[in-house]
């Protein structure tokens, strides 16, 4: 068989959860277009269970989910420790997933308690870092707006829990992206789920994966505070063989359906949060990019600058993606396990032959 790097095309399992077949994004049959407009939890639902949930189901899923919004005592006694080192607020989640996975409850740990339990750490992080105090769960509210109440300490207006509600739906699942691949790869020699989802995060946090969101603020802050020329920075960056963040993508080659979402966002908070500079530079960028390469904004793109007028850190933006796409893996992992083969490919050896160790 012939090696195809980067296993580009490759089709190495079936799955229900989510298809990106002739580049139209699918979750469980129904388009992203129409899907982002449902509450997070039915997304949820639906990815974890493969139908959507009547209001009764809904309603108890929901207060399922929210009441488990909790960490036990010794995880937060240990966050506080390491939350504030210097590290990435990546690394420091790669280690509190892996921590999450330490306590004496964990072997009946389910998804809906895993996802709580992974969307109020990664608040808790993000608490931690700005000196905040730590905050507790409102059982009234959904788990969105418990999501960024936990995170910035006010309680959201429907019209943000709308839009953030879209952004995490639009995050939570990808048929088999890297990440994902990981956390099922892990899944196939039948370890436990926190081992899945601490792989899971180690492959999200690379630059080519979900590290994208961040350095496209970093690239939109520099361009603004240096007053660069938008075009010419980009010209001077692929001149030295660099790669722009926010741009391409390995199945979307004439656009990625979730960016044209996103840059609605962005766009509407741009103006609500007086961040219009930081959209008109993405316009610029966009615009040369498509004309000149062909390449589009991918999902990573205007989340950055939806992250940014929520008020994050932009070292903080892929775990939010961590967060969203946790629903994923874990839809992904409970598959694996149900219809279980060890994935183990093979490899075309191309290194020296015919050696011999002289004794
Ligand atoms: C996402 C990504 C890894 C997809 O990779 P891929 O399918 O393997 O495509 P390739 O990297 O082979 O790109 C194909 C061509 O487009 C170019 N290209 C792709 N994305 C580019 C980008 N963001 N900036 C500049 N050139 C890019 C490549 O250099 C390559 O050119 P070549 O054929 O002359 O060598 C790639 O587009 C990328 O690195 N993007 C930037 C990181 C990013 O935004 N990641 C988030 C993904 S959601």
């Amino acid at each position: 068989m012939d090696c195809q790097k980067g296993l580009d095309g490759v089709v190495v399992d079936q799955t229900k959860i989510s298809s990106t077949a002739n580049a139209h994004l699918t979750y469980v049959g129904y388009p992203i277009e129409e899907i982002a407009s449902a509450t997070f939890e039915e997304v949820v639902f639906l990815l974890w269970y493969k139908q959507l949930p009547d209001q009764q189901k809904l309603k108890k899923f929901r207060q399922q989910l929210v009441n488990k919004m909790i960490l036990p005592a010794e995880t937060i006694r240990l966050l506080l420790y390491i939350a504030k080192e210097p590290q990435h607020p990546m690394s420091i989640l790669r280690t509190t997933t892996s921590l999450l996975g330490t306590t004496n409850d964990v072997e009946h740990d389910e998804p809906p308690k895993i996802l709580s339990k992974m969307l109020t750490a990664i608040a808790a992080i993000i608490r931690i870092r700005d000196n905040e105090p730590l905050i507790d769960v409102d059982p009234q509210l959904s788990v969105v707006e418990n999501f960024l109440y936990m995170i910035t300490g006010k309680r959201p207006s429907s019209e943000l829990t709308r839009m953030f509600s879209t952004v995490m739906i639009l995050h939570a699942d990808h048929e088999f992206n890297a990440s994902t691949f990981t956390a099922r790869v892990v899944a196939s020699t039948l370890s436990d789920y926190y081992s899945c989802l601490t792989a899971a995060v180690c492959a999200l946090k690379g630059p080519l994966h979900g590290g994208a969101n961040e350095r496209v603020f970093e690239m939109l802050q520099k361009i603004k505070n240096q007053q660069l020329d938008p075009v010419e920075y980009i010209k001077d960056q692929l001149a030295q063989k660099r790669k722009i963040m926010g741009f391409g993508h390995r199945i979307y080659k004439s656009g990625d359906p979730r960016a044209f979402i996103l840059k609605k966002i962005a766009q509407k908070l741009a103006v609500e949060t007086n961040n219009q500079a930081y959209y008109q530079i993405q316009q610029q960028l966009a615009d040369y990019m498509l004309k000149k390469y062909k390449l589009h904004p991918n999902v990573d793109y205007y989340t950055a600058l939806i992250y940014h007028c929520i008020g994050l850190k932009k070292e903080t933006y892929t775990m939010i993606f961590a967060a969203c796409r946790t629903v994923g893996w874990l839809a992904h992992i409970m598959e694996q396990r149900q219809e279980n083969i060890l994935i183990r490919p093979s490899s075309e050896y191309v290194g020296p032959q015919n050696r011999h160790y002289k004794i």
